[in-house]
């Protein structure tokens, strides 16, 4: 498998209408690789660096994994993610199954972040933390309070529940197309 390298905001317009229908968040330290889906992100610049900003809440099984590498790949589809591996990487944790298996996931070496890529899902952003910042309930407005916060809603479950996210700012360190 080919890598076609490319700018890292080449794709951005791509990445960006992908994104809300689910993309692939890998994460791997301590022997394990593991995928969630995301759908929330920016693609920006900061510190005059390329910068790819995801939200996990601190209750799932990457959240560790990212803090503990530093580091996160995001794997965008071509056009979208099956519902195999929607359900399977978005509704079930790491904790309980072995993702890769169960969706049928090929892994690629990373290229300069330790995280593999995902040949499924071609296009590659390797990112290595850069900063990272836990969101604050109190500065939260009632409706998203209620709708994405519910506290009566334990941390392990996979959708919404009574965690906070905390915000992981990735430099952008490689970009490429699997071909
Ligand atoms: C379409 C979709 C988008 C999601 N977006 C996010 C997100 O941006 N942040 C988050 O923490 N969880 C999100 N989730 C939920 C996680 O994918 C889900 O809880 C997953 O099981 C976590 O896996 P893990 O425990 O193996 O890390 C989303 C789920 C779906 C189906």
């Amino acid at each position: 498998m080919e890598r076609r390298e490319i700018a890292p905001l080449e794709m951005a317009g791509h990445i960006m209408e992908k994104l809300p229908d689910g993309v692939l968040l890998n994460s791997q330290a301590n022997g394990r690789f593991n995928s969630m889906v995301i759908a929330w992100g920016h693609l920006g610049v900061e510190w005059g660096k390329p910068i790819f900003v995801c939200y996990v809440r601190e209750g799932r099984f990457t959240r560790p994994l990212i803090d503990e590498a530093g580091a996160f790949t995001v794997s965008i589809p071509t056009e979208r993610l099956s519902p195999e591996v929607l359900r399977i990487c978005g509704a079930n944790s790491g904790r309980d199954i072995d993702k890769v298996a169960e969706a049928g996931l090929t892994l690629v070496d990373a290229q300069a972040n330790g995280v593999p890529a995902v040949a499924e899902t071609p296009i590659t952003l390797e990112c290595k933390v850069a900063y990272r910042c836990p969101q604050d309930l109190s500065l939260m407005p009632e409706d998203v309070l209620a709708r994405f916060y519910p506290q009566d809603v334990p941390s392990d479950s996979c959708g919404s529940n009574r965690d906070t996210h905390v915000a992981y700012y990735g430099e952008i360190v490689a970009s490429y197309v699997l071909e």
